[in-house]
């Protein structure tokens, strides 16, 4: 069983941004990829701990500030080296104009 918890309103994360926030004990990066919706993903590289949220996004790729590894935000797929592992994915809901995210129980 998922928890939902709202993040954000829609207007908060125009198409190609992207926010963080902290839930429980989880950092967690939303973004709006134009065309494709909301997604969310762990803000901690599985590469070496950098802060995902302080890179680029992309299309659907954000890039780690430390050492450039990029991951698919739509899976939390690991895209390109230095990071192998993926990012913990979290589900989305747009729920009217909220958007939710839902943490593990
Ligand atoms: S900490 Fe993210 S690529 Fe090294």
């Amino acid at each position: 069983m998922a928890k939902l918890v709202t993040v954000a309103t829609v207007d908060e994360i125009p198409a190609g941004q992207a926010i963080t926030v902290m839930l429980d004990d989880y950092d967690i990066l939303i973004a709006h990829v134009e065309g494709e919706g909301y997604f969310a993903i762990d803000d901690v590289c599985t590469h070496d701990d950098g802060p995902l949220g302080e890179g680029e996004l992309c299309g659907y790729a954000v890039e780690c500030p430390r050492h450039g590894a990029t991951f698919d935000v739509r899976s939390g797929e690991a895209l390109t080296l230095p990071a192998i592992q993926p990012v913990r994915p979290f589900r989305v809901v747009v729920d009217g104009d909220e958007i939710k995210v839902a943490l593990p129980e």
